[in-house]
């Protein structure tokens, strides 16, 4: 990755709490928080992941084990975040499940499964934290390309990530002036669980290369860039905008044509 042009110190005596930090695109956006001087609480179901994630990021990072779906646990999490290291200037909601089925290959539990931590996750880490939250606070919910374009084998993917973006929008208008509220929407990004699991043979991953008009894979540090950029002063007048970090993958048919000169 070129160099990045947010300076060491940048987020010095801040302090963030990432949902589902423990792997993958949340996991990197933690550690670079973490890199600019934030201190951070990372937090998903499997406490060797959440141990290991805190041993990773270093700088004093903490670990913490909760499921999003349950409000009580989520919130006595943040208690905890807000007692150990202060208010929190920075948080990301990132937990997130998913697979590949047709609506009629899924139960009514799996469709609700994706859809309570997707979405029911979001409002209550947001609705958890508004009270434990230091002055001008940045809320930052990671959001797909699912919640604008309809995908076969997504349904449960696509409402709830839907829901996010409105979410969002609600929320910032609510808290407003003095919390921020925003969302990222990242492409597929190479080597996470993600693209694991949603295109796990040759011809699906071609189908979303085929979408990205930049011609490669996203990578993990360009989604944790953005997250600093709306968790920074340079975006305290951004509020409920969904930042696509993806490429150009939703923009249309992105196949590669021979354009000639242009000129009639
Ligand atoms: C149909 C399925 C299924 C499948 C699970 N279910 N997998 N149905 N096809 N492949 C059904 C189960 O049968 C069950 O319904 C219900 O879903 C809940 O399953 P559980 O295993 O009991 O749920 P749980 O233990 O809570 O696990 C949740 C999970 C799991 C989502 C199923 O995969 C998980 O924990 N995932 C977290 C990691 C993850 O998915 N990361 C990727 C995020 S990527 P019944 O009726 O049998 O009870 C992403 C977008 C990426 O979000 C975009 C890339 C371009
Ligand atoms: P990942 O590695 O599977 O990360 C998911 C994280 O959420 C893990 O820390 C996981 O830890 C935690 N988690 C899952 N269910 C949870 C629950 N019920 N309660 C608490 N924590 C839970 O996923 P990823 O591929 O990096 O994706 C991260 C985010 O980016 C997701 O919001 C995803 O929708 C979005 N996204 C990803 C891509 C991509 O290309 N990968 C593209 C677009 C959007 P535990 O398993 O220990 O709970």
């Amino acid at each position: 990755m070129t160099q990045s042009p947010f300076k060491d110190g940048l987020l010095d005596g801040k302090v963030a709490f990432v949902a589902g930090g423990t792997s993958g695109i949340n996991l990197g956006i933690a550690k670079r928080y973490a890199e600019l001087g934030a201190k951070v609480a990372v937090l998903g179901r499997n406490p060797e992941k959440a141990a290991n994630a805190a041993a990773e990021i270093g700088h004093g990072a903490i670990g913490l084990t909760a499921d999003v779906r349950d409000y009580g646990a989520i919130r006595a999490a943040m208690e905890d975040v807000r007692s150990r290291l202060g208010p929190m200037d920075i948080v990301v909601s990132g937990a997130a499940g998913n697979f590949l089925a047709p609506a009629l290959g899924m139960s009514a539990n799996a469709f609700k499964t994706v859809v309570d931590i997707d979405l029911n996750g979001t409002f209550n880490v947001f609705r958890g934290c508004h009270d434990l939250l230091a002055p001008n606070a940045s809320l930052i919910a990671i959001t797909a390309g699912q919640a604008v374009n309809a995908m076969q084998l997504q349904a449960h993917a696509c409402a709830a990530k839907a829901g996010i973006n409105q979410l969002i929008r609600v929320l910032a208008l609510e808290w407003g002036p003095d919390v921020r509220v925003n969302g990222i929407s990242p492409g597929p990004i190479e080597g996470t669980e993600g693209m694991a699991r949603l295109a796990p043979d040759a011809s699906t991953k071609q189908k979303h290369f085929e979408r990205i008009a930049m011609k490669r894979w996203g990578i993990i540090e360009e989604i944790a860039e953005g997250a600093v950029f709306l968790s920074s002063d340079a975006a305290k007048y951004i509020t409920g905008t969904i930042l696509d970090i993806d490429g150009g993958s939703q923009l249309g048919d992105a196949t590669r044509r021979d354009l000639g000169s242009g000129l009639a």
